[in-house]
C-alpha cells in the first residue's frame, strides 16, 4: 500500500482532481492484487468526471510524448507508462437486456460502478482525491472475503451472472487461480445460469479457460466447471470422457479423471500451454472408439488416430489457433502411445528410429506427455512402468546419438538423383528417395551421404536407370 501511495501517476491524478474538484478511484483487479500481494500491471481508474479528459490531462502532465489511445464509443482512454497500462473511465451504471451482452450505459456514482462489478474482491476502490488519498472503499466486505478466500458476487448472483455470463467462467478461474472457494449462493447460481454461457463468444470463454489451464493444478478449475455444468456448455466432447461402464464385471478407467491426472502431472513439468492441451486431448476419442471385446475386455482401438483427426474441429469450435500450435497438439495426440509401445523388450532400434523420425523436434515433449500418461491405482504397476520407461529413454538417447535422426534431412536430394541418372523430375525420383529413407530407418544403411549415395546407385539399377557418373 505504501508503494501505491507514492506512485507518481496517482499523485498527478490527485493534483488534477484537486484543481477540477472531482473524484477518481483506482478500482478492480489492481486493488484486489495489492491485498493479495500479486503483481498487476493493469490499472483501472474510474472517475466521476470525464475519463477520456482525465487520461489526456494525466498523460500530458507526465510527458507530452505519451500517446493516449481513446475509445470514444466506450468512453475510455488508456496509456502506457513505464511497464504499466493505465485505463480511465467515467463511473457507470449499466443495465442489460435478456439476450445480449451489450449493456445500456449511463453515468453513475462510485457505488453504481461498484455494484456492476463481478465479485466483492473485484469491487474494491481506493480514493485518489488529495483529501481522501489512499482511503479504501469496500462496500461489500471484499477485504474480508480476501481474508476468508471467498468468491462472492456483490449483488444477487443471478443478476450479476445474467448481466454478463462470462463472469461464471471468471468465478471458476479466480477460485482455481487464487485457491479460493466459491460461496454457496454464488455456486448455486452458476448451476442455475450455466446455459446463459451460450450468449458469450467462444474467444472470451476460451481466454478464461486457458487461464485455468495455466494454473498449477488445472484439474481444480476443470472439476468445478464440470460440477457446475459449465464445461458441458462449451466443451461437451470433453465431458463425454466421464463415467465408467461395466461388462461382465469388468470396468474401464474413468477417462475424465484419468485425463485430469495426466494434465496435473504434466503441469508440474511444463508451463507450455500447448503441451498441456495435448495432455487434455490425448484420449479425447476414447468415447468414440470404446468397445467391449469378449475375452479381452474394454478396448479403445485407434483412439490416437481418431483423436488426432478430431483436433482441427475442436480447435475450430473453441476458436483456438488453427496454426502450427494445432499441428503440434495433433502430432502429440497421434503419437502418444508410441513410446509406451517401445517398453516391450522386443522393440528394435528400427522402431526407436521411426519414432525419432516421426516426432522430430517434439520428441522431448512427447516423452513428457507419455511419462505423465502413466497412471494407475496400483502403485507398484506405476513404479514398474516408470522404470521401464526410463529404459526407453536411454535407448532413445543411444539411437539418437548414433543416428542423428531428430532433425532428419534426406542425405541425398531429389536434384542429385535427377542429375545422377540424367532423368526428368518423375515418380522415380520419389521412389528412390523413399527407399533411401526407409533403408536408413530400418538400419540397412547408415545415415550418411556415402552410404545413401551407394544405395541410390543400387536402387537406380533396380529401376533400370543408368548412372551418369562423372
Ligand atoms: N469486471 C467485471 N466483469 C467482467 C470483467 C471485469 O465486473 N466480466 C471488472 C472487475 O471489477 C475486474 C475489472 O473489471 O476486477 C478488471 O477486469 P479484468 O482486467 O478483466 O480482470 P482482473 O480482475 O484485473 O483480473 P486479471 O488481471 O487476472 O484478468
Amino acid at each position: 500500500m505504501k508503494e501505491f501511495l507514492q506512485d507518481p501517476v496517482f499523485n498527478i491524478v490527485s493534483q488534477i482532481l484537486f484543481q477540477q474538484q472531482t473524484q477518481a478511484y483506482v478500482i478492480g483487479g489492481f486493488v484486489r492484487d495489492i491485498f493479495l500481494h500479486r503483481d498487476n500491471k493493469d490499472i483501472d481508474i474510474v472517475t466521476l468526471g470525464n475519463g477520456i479528459d482525465l487520461a489526456e490531462q494525466t498523460a500530458h502532465a507526465i510527458s507530452p510524448k505519451i500517446t493516449v489511445s481513446v475509445f470514444k464509443n466506450f468512453g475510455t482512454a488508456m496509456f502506457k507508462y513505464r511497464d504499466c497500462e493505465y485505463e480511465f473511465v467515467g463511473a457507470r451504471k449499466e443495465s442489460y437486456s435478456e439476450d445480449s451482452r451489450k449493456p445500456h450505459v449511463e453515468a453513475g456514482t462510485l457505488i453504481d460502478d461498484q455494484n456492476r462489478r463481478d465479485f466483492t474482491i473485484n469491487a474494491l476502490a481506493i480514493s485518489l482525491h488529495p483529501h481522501t488519498y489512499g482511503e479504501l472503499l469496500d462496500p461489500f466486505n471484499g477485504i474480508q472475503d480476501i481474508a476468508n478466500k471467498i468468491i462472492k458476487t456483490p449483488l444477487n448472483p443471478d443478476i450479476t451472472f445474467s448481466d454478463d455470463p462470462l463472469r461464471m467462467m471468471r468465478a471458476v478461474r479466480f477460485a482455481s487461480q487464487l485457491g479460493f472457494t466459491i460461496e454457496q449462493e454464488t455456486y448455486k447460481a452458476l448451476q442455475r445460469n450455466k446455459s446463459r454461457l451460450q450468449i458469450v463468444s467462444k474467444e472470451r470463454i476460451i481466454d478464461e479457460f486457458n487461464k485455468i489451464m495455466a494454473t498449477t493444478k488445472p484439474s481444480v478449475g476443470i472439476i468445478l466447471l464440470e460440477e457446475t455444468g459449465l464445461l458441458y456448455e462449451f466443451f461437451p466432447e470433453f465431458t463425454a470422457l466421464k463415467g465408467v461402464e461395466f461388462m461382465n464385471g469388468s470396468g474401464h478407467k474413468d477417462n475424465f479423471y484419468h485425463t485430469l491426472e495426466v494434465l496435473d502431472a504434466i503441469s508440474e513439468q511444463t508451463n507450455n500451454i500447448w503441451l498441456r492441451w495435448a495432455a487434455l486431448l490425448h484420449d479425447i476419442a476414447k468415447p468414440r472408439t470404446k468397445k467391449f471385446v469378449e475375452g479381452i475386455g474394454w478396448t479403445f482401438h485407434g483412439h490416437e488416430f481418431i483423436g488426432a483427426k478430431m483436433i482441427p474441429d475442436i480447435f475450430k469450435k473453441l476458436k483456438l489457433p488453427l496454426n502450427e500450435k494445432m499441428k503440434y497438439v495433433q502430432k502429440l495426440v497421434l503419437l502418444h502411445l508410441r513410446p509406451i509401445a517401445l517398453i516391450d523388450s522386443q522393440s528394435t532400434d528400427s522402431a526407436v528410429r521411426r519414432l525419432l523420425f516421426d516426432a522430430g523436434n517434439d520428441i522431448d515433449d512427447l516423452m513428457t506427455l507419455c511419462h505423465a500418461d502413466i497412471t494407475s491405482k496400483n502403485e507398484q504397476k506405476v513404479k514398474t512402468l516408470h522404470k521401464n520407461f526410463e529404459n526407453v529413454m536411454v535407448k532413445l538417447k543411444e539411437v539418437e546419438e548414433k543416428d542423428a535422426l531428430r532433425n532428419w534431412q534426406p542425405p541425398i536430394s531429389g536434384e542429385l538423383i535427377i542429375e545422377t541418372f540424367a532423368i526428368k523430375p518423375s515418380p522415380q525420383v520419389g521412389i528412390i528417395k523413399d527407399a533411401i529413407r526407409e533403408a536408413i530407418l530400418d538400419g540397412i544403411i547408415e545415415n550418411s551421404y556415402e552410404s545413401a549415395y551407394a544405395f541410390m546407385l543400387e536402387q537406380g539399377k533396380l529401376l533400370g536407370l543408368k548412372a551418369n557418373i562423372k
